[in-house]
């Protein structure tokens, strides 16, 4: 199942991010696609904001650090950047496979260099820049496999999607 959306402005994607964090209970591992700049650090803010783990000014992307945490009762939220990690014993040594736990959900940028986590995550977000300030965000519910590594299947956003549409289009006409 895929939904979509399109945003006009960094702070809508925010927005759309923070409705986006009813639909992402843990445990998840999601996989945030799209060119340099396109949005997936912005749409984290909104996310994180959304699960009161962090402000959103206070999420930068982990281009260095590669992984960022962000903690709320309900969530242990890593903020992974894989755009600088080339091959899979550098992955290895991240020890993202110790982040998985029931509480937490993994945010990861260019995970899909890796065909590990293409095959098992939960949910794919694809933005796409279609105009100076404008992004189509579309979400597919599954990854290429049914069962992800949290060994949980999935049935994202079926309840969820069109609350979130009409809130985002409501807030932001
Ligand atoms: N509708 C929009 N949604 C999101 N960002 C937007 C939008 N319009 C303009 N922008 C701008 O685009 C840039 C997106 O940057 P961001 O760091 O989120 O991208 P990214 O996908 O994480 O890139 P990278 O792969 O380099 O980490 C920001 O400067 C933001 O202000
Ligand atoms: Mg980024």
């Amino acid at each position: 199942m895929t939904r979509e959306i399109t945003t006009h402005s960094a702070e809508e994607t925010v927005a759309f991010g923070r409705t986006l964090a009813e639909a992402l209970a843990p445990p998840k591992i999601v996989l945030l696609r799209g060119d340099l700049g396109a949005g997936k650090t912005t749409l984290v803010k909104g996310i994180a904001a959304g699960f009161q783990a962090a402000a959103e000014e206070d999420v930068t992307s982990p281009t260095f650090t590669l992984v960022h945490e962000y903690r709320s009762p309900n969530v242990n939220l890593y903020h992974i950047d894989l755009y600088r990690v080339d091959t899979p014993r550098e992955l290895e040594t991240l020890g993202i496979d110790d982040l998985i736990a029931e509480n937490s959900l993994l945010l990861i940028e260019w995970g899909e260099k890796f065909p590990r986590f293409e095959r098992n995550c939960d949910v794919q977000i694809v933005i796409e820049r279609v105009g100076e300030n404008d992004r189509r965000i579309r979400i597919a519910s599954r990854c290429m496999e049914s069962l992800s590594l949290t060994g949980k299947r999935t049935y994202f956003f079926r309840e969820f999607w069109p609350d979130i549409a009409t809130h985002v289009l409501h807030r932001h006409p």
